[in-house]
């Protein structure tokens, strides 16, 4: 381990210290599974939004993957990771906020983003809380536009009730047993007559939102 992962370690684990429910893991992320987890990212799909980023592992990754730092919005809501994701990615967009109130900002302009990277502890959440995020996230997501979520958990962390109710399919993608503890990826994206329904919707000047 170098000293900056050490550092990132024992940030983290003070973090978790301070707000359990909100920090959810008592270490970062694995780089295994930012590689998971932004394995279908390439630079076409810039613009991105990661929640939930921490200490900035998945931002690397995703950076990694050709999205110019330009091209990303990180949320999150603790100022003690805020301050540590200024200083390292300068020139990304960063917003302290609730991820639950992803609808009331407007991290690009107007331009729909190819993907939304998320680390929220999104079991933890009350149904109404997921509900809000991935409401958010599909008003600011292309038609094909994809959520990519975590879990450490043995199924999909968004129920099958939500998912029906806001048209969507998730797909796991992955899994990373090298994480502490294991973990899966999850694909969620609109299903295939949403997403019909949308760009049907923005040609004829809607709003281009399947779920408002
Ligand atoms: C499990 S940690 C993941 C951190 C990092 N992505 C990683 O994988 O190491 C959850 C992160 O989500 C943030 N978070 C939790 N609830 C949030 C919310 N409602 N809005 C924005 N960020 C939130 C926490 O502060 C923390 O940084």
């Amino acid at each position: 381990m170098t000293t900056g992962a050490i550092a990132d370690a024992a940030q983290f684990f003070r973090a978790w210290l301070s707000d359990p429910l909100r920090v959810a893991s008592v270490i970062p992320s694995s780089v295994a599974l930012a590689e998971a987890i932004t394995a279908e990212i390439s630079p076409a799909t810039a613009p991105v939004i990661e929640l939930g980023a921490g200490t900035g592992v998945f931002t690397h990754a995703i950076i990694a993957s050709g999205v110019p730092e330009e091209q990303l919005a990180l949320v999150e809501l603790g100022s003690d990771f805020v301050r540590l994701l200024q200083s390292r990615f300068p020139v990304a967009r960063i917003m302290q906020i609730d991820a639950t109130r992803l609808k009331d900002i407007e991290p690009f302009g107007g331009i729909p983003a190819g993907a939304v990277v998320s680390g929220l502890p999104l079991l933890s959440m009350k149904p109404r809380k997921v509900m809000a995020i991935l409401d958010g996230a599909f008003r600011h997501l292309r038609p094909d536009g994809a959520f990519y979520q975590f879990t450490y958990g043995p199924r999909c962390p968004v129920s099958r009730v939500l998912l029906d109710r806001l048209g969507l399919k998730a797909t796991r993608i992955g899994g990373v047993l090298a994480n502490v503890p294991p973990a899966a990826v999850y694909r969620i994206r609109r299903r295939p007559d949403r997403s019909a329904r949308a760009t049907h919707a923005s040609r004829n000047g809607g709003t281009g939102c399947p779920l408002a």
